[in-house]
């Protein structure tokens, strides 16, 4: 049935012409010394990894027309367990066109109940929605603009608290969307700001702290993915590089000032996990760093919201060193990964909980969560939202789910806030 519908909108769509030829795999390495033979192949055939690969779990890994061929020969020859995600990776991109075409109703985008969580929206309507809270809310909500993106566009975010962070309450700063095709993550983060000011059933969580939400750190990421280059990850920022116009953007999650490109990341501008020129090249990362020194002794967790593998992840990511917080890292993950589970209704497999670098088998530098930890804050997470490849969707999660992730994400924040507030004592 999904391969029939994919051949039909094939001949009627053709949308996506950079896709032509593409395939896309599903890989499951047996051991360690497999999955180091996947890492190896990522530059000699430009592989492009949707989840992370990790042992005994399968990924799922992009793969252009003229590498195809290299790739599963040298698949066989390792023995590596491995199937077909997507035969027709253009077509399947139109039939996800589909399944978000069939999710629009006549219904505008943002109502009485606020933005809707039926569709992934464009920037526009999530900067509507962040405009309208803020003035519908004014005695709670702020929002600042406080730069503009590489190409111009203004990074908004909200602050949300009962006094405008006056008195000294605990901070919870959460960030979605520095990498461009995760869609899923920026209403994860509308989301928790519809249940601290619009549909309040956790009162607790206002009084006791305060909110920064930042749904799209990578505005102009989101707007290409959505518009143009669906599996776009980076920045569009073109001066990193004499390359740059050929090759744009930076890895926003490389450009972190910490163990800024040792492991993980790189100099080529062509890569998707290109680091920059330099630590915080990028406005984008620029005003998440701005958020952090603005609040720093406050911050009491942050969370920065990526897709897809359904795992809360926390430092050392850059060399799998054990944090000195780690025994409360880690009780705090097992909690919010425990909630996220009570809440889903779905059959997304439980959250894995972990040192990144150790559930990964593998070390990524200037990354978020590491950067804000490094800075002194706590509880720092990276949380990979489930789902994909679910009712026929190829490269999104299927937009009827988002709902449900935003409510179990949701759950998994409340608990992450409640816990932070029990060790947390601002100094
Ligand atoms: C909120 O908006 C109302 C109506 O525009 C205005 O009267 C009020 O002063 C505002 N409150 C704050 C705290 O800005
Ligand atoms: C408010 O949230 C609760 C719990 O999350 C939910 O059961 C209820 O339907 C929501 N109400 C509205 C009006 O959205
Ligand atoms: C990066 O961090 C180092 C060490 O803390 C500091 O000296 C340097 O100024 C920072 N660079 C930027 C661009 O923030
Ligand atoms: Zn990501």
């Amino acid at each position: 049935m999904k391969v029939l519908l994919v051949f039909l909108f094939t001949l009627v769509c053709a949308k996506h012409e950079l896709y032509e030829g593409w395939k896309s795999f599903f890989v499951k390495p047996s051991n360690v010394e497999q999955l180091n033979a996947l890492r190896n192949m990522v530059h000699k055939f430009e592989l492009d990894f949707i989840s992370h690969p990790t042992v005994h779990t399968a990924a799922v890994v992009v793969v252009k027309p003229p590498h195809q061929h290299g790739f599963l020969t040298i698949l066989a020859e390792e023995d590596i367990e491995h199937w077909i995600h997507v035969e027709d990776v253009k077509a399947q991109l139109a039939f996800d066109d589909q399944l978000i075409e069939a999710q629009h109703t006549t219904k505008r985008s943002i109502g009485t109940e606020g933005i809707t969580y039926e569709n992934y929206q464009p920037l526009e309507i999530i900067y509507e929605y962040l405009e309208t809270t803020a003035q519908k809310y004014n005695e709670t909500v702020t929002i600042v603009t406080p730069a503009n993106s590489f190409e111009g566009r203004p990074i908004k975010y909200l602050k949300v608290s009962k006094d405008n962070f006056r008195s000294n309450k605990p901070v919870i700063f959460i960030d979605a969307c520095i990498h461009a095709r995760e869609w899923i993550t920026i209403p994860a983060v509308t989301y928790a700001i519809h249940k601290l000011v619009e549909n309040v059933t956790e009162p607790d969580l206002l009084e006791n702290f305060d909110w920064i939400l930042l749904p799209v750190v990578n505005a102009d990421g989101y707007k290409y993915s959505y518009d143009v280059e669906r599996l776009w990850r980076k920045t569009r920022s073109t001066d990193q590089h004499v390359l740059g116009t050929i090759c744009p953007g930076v890895d926003g999650n490389r450009n972190y000032n910490f163990s800024w490109n040792s492991a993980g990341s790189g100099k080529n501008p062509c890569s998707d996990q290109f680091a920059g020129s330099k630590p915080f090249s990028e406005i984008e990362t620029r005003v998440v760093d701005g958020i952090l020194k603005e609040h720093i002794h406050k911050i009491a967790l942050y969370i920065s919201m990526h897709s897809f593998g359904s795992m809360i992840l926390y430092p050392w990511g850059h060399d799998g060193t054990i944090s000195k917080e780690e025994s409360i890292l880690h009780d705090a993950g097992i909690k919010m990964a425990d909630e996220i589970f009570q809440s889903s209704t779905l059959q997304f497999p439980k959250y894995k909980v972990g040192n990144s670098a150790i559930l990964l088998d593998y070390t990524a530098s200037g990354a978020s969560d590491d950067y804000t930890h490094s800075l002194g804050v706590p509880l720092t997470y990276t949380f990979e939202l489930p789902g994909f490849d679910l009712d026929g969707s190829g490269f999104i999660l299927n937009p009827k789910y988002i709902k449900q992730v935003s409510v179990d994400t949701w759950a998994g924040v409340v608990t992450g806030a409640r816990e932070a507030g029990k060790i947390f004592t601002i100094t």
